[in-house]
C-alpha cells in the first residue's frame, strides 16, 4: 500500500483536524467523557492547527495512503521543564482504521529526525495512565517508565504517565 510520511504544510491544518477529532473520539472513548468528546470541534482544531503550523517551533508531520491523510506526528524542545529532557514527542495520532500498519513508527521516526535537526537528543512522551495501547507501542519502541502527575481534561480528573528514551538512538523500530 501507498505510504509517506511527510513533514506537514500549512493547508494539511483541515486534515490533520479531522484526523486529531476522530481520533480524540475512538481512542479516549470510556477514558474521557463522552460529552467532552462530543464537544470537539473540527473547525475549532483547524483553527489551532493552521496557527501552529504557521508560526510554531514544533515539528509536525503527517502520514498519508491513497486516501489522504490518515495520522500527524509532532515534536519538539521540552515543554514542562522536565529535568533529564530536552526533546518532546507533544502527539501521535493515527485514525483508527489505518493503525497497526506501521504509520505510528514511521511518524516517530521523522519526529526523531526533527528533533536531531534542532540538536535534540533525547525525547519523553506523556500518555494517560489507562491508554494501554499507547503505552504498549511507547514500550515496544524502548520507551522507559519515568513517572505520573494528574492531568485535567475537560471535567475529568486524570493520571498522565511518561516515556522516555535518554538517547534518541534508545528508539526501537
Ligand atoms: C498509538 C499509535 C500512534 C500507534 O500507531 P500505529 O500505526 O497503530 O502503530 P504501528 O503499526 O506503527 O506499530 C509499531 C509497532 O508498535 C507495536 N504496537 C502498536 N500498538 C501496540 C500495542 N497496543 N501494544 C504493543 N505493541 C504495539 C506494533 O505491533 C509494531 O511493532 P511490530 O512491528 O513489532 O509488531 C496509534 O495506534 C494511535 O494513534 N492510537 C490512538 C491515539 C493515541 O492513543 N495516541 C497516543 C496518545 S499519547
Amino acid at each position: 500500500m501507498v505510504s509517506l510520511v511527510r513533514p506537514a504544510e500549512l493547508d494539511d491544518a483541515s486534515a490533520i483536524a479531522r484526523v486529531h477529532v476522530a481520533t480524540w473520539r475512538s481512542a479516549y472513548h470510556g477514558l474521557l467523557p463522552d460529552d467532552f468528546l462530543a464537544s470537539l470541534s473540527e473547525t475549532h482544531y483547524e483553527e489551532r492547527w493552521r496557527r501552529t503550523l504557521g508560526d510554531s517551533s514544533a515539528r509536525i508531520y503527517v502520514a498519508e495512503n491513497v486516501d489522504g491523510v490518515v495520522g500527524f506526528a509532532s515534536g519538539g524542545p521540552e515543554r514542562a521543564g522536565e529535568s533529564g529532557y530536552a526533546g518532546e514527542l507533544y502527539a501521535i495520532y493515527v485514525l483508527e482504521d489505518a493503525q497497526a500498519r506501521g504509520h505510528g513508527r514511521r511518524l516517530v521516526q521523522a519526529v526523531v529526525g526533527g528533533l536531531r535537526e534542532v540538536g535534540l537528543e533525547d525525547m519523553i512522551v506523556w500518555v494517560l495512565r489507562d491508554n494501554t495501547a499507547a503505552r504498549g507501542f511507547y514500550e515496544r519502541l524502548g520507551g522507559v517508565y519515568v513517572r505520573s502527575q494528574p492531568i485535567t481534561i475537560g471535567s475529568a480528573e486524570l493520571e498522565e504517565v511518561s516515556y522516555g528514551w535518554k538517547s534518541l538512538s534508545d528508539v526501537r523500530y
